[in-house]
């Protein structure tokens, strides 16, 4: 059966498919390949879908895959299927341009976080809603980490205590997002970024084991595990 969206909602969610997966080696563009027999953007939609201010979804597919994109998630959510573009940053830009200015909160996603519960979409959009005009959800670092110069010496050791694991979905107040694209900057791995840029600040909230985003094959053996423990 499809979710419905609630027609009351505040809030856009962007869910960028478009990217190939190269780091997850060769095969189908990742945001198809399967978890559990599902392909993840199955996973990333439905579990949007169930987060109660969501309004409206719109996803970016490899220009190739948009109307097998629209009939794979036709059961799951409605949704609305764009081509994406050559950069992330292409493929969001393409999405935002899908959202009329009455929806006022934009989260950005990644359909590579495919396991992202519903409670974090809301929490990020309720930071934007009470005020924060941008907001990403954030893990703290385990390991130790050094800056290194040539020949792979340590220069020294980074402050582990003020540095942040960002993920998504990022959240935005649509004004604040269309300006950061409209200011065309360069290419940057996450909305977020884009929006510093613009000197708008940028709040934390915590962010969730179960967003880890799908990269390598070791990645997906860890996500069917989460599966097993969701
Ligand atoms: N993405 C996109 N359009 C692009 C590149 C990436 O919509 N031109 C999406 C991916 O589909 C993914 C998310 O952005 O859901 C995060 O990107 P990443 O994890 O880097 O995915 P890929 O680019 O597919 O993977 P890789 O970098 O290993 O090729
Ligand atoms: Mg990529």
């Amino acid at each position: 059966m499809t979710a419905q969206l609630n027609a009351r909602g505040d809030v856009a969610v962007l869910v960028p498919a478009a990217g190939s997966g190269v780091r997850l080696g060769p095969g189908a563009p990742k945001a198809l390949r399967l978890l559990a027999g599902e392909p993840l953007l199955v996973h990333a939609v439905r579990r949007v879908a169930a987060a109660p201010s969501v309004r409206m979804i719109v996803v970016a597919a490899p220009a190739a895959e948009v109307d097998a994109v629209r009939e794979l998630l036709a059961p799951v959510a409605p949704v609305v299927v764009v081509a994406g573009g050559a950069e992330r940053q292409d493929s969001v830009a393409a999405m935002l341009a899908a959202v009329p200015t009455t929806v006022g909160i934009v989260l950005v996603h990644d359909a590579a976080r495919a396991l992202t519960p519903p409670e974090l979409v809301e929490s990020v959009a309720a930071a934007v809603r009470d005020g924060s005009p941008a907001v990403i959800p954030v893990l703290p670092v385990v390991d130790t980490v050094k800056e290194v110069g040539p020949g792979e010496t340590v220069l020294g050791t980074v402050d582990r205590s003020v540095l942040r694991s960002v993920q998504t979905p990022q959240g935005f107040r649509h004004d604040v997002l269309a300006a950061a694209h409209r200011a065309g900057l360069d290419a940057h791995t996450d909305d977020a970024g884009m929006v510093e840029k613009t000197g708008t600040p940028v709040v934390c909230v915590p962010g969730s084991e179960f967003a880890l985003k799908i990269t390598r094959p070791l990645d997906l053996v860890i996500a069917e595990a989460l599966l097993r423990v969701a």
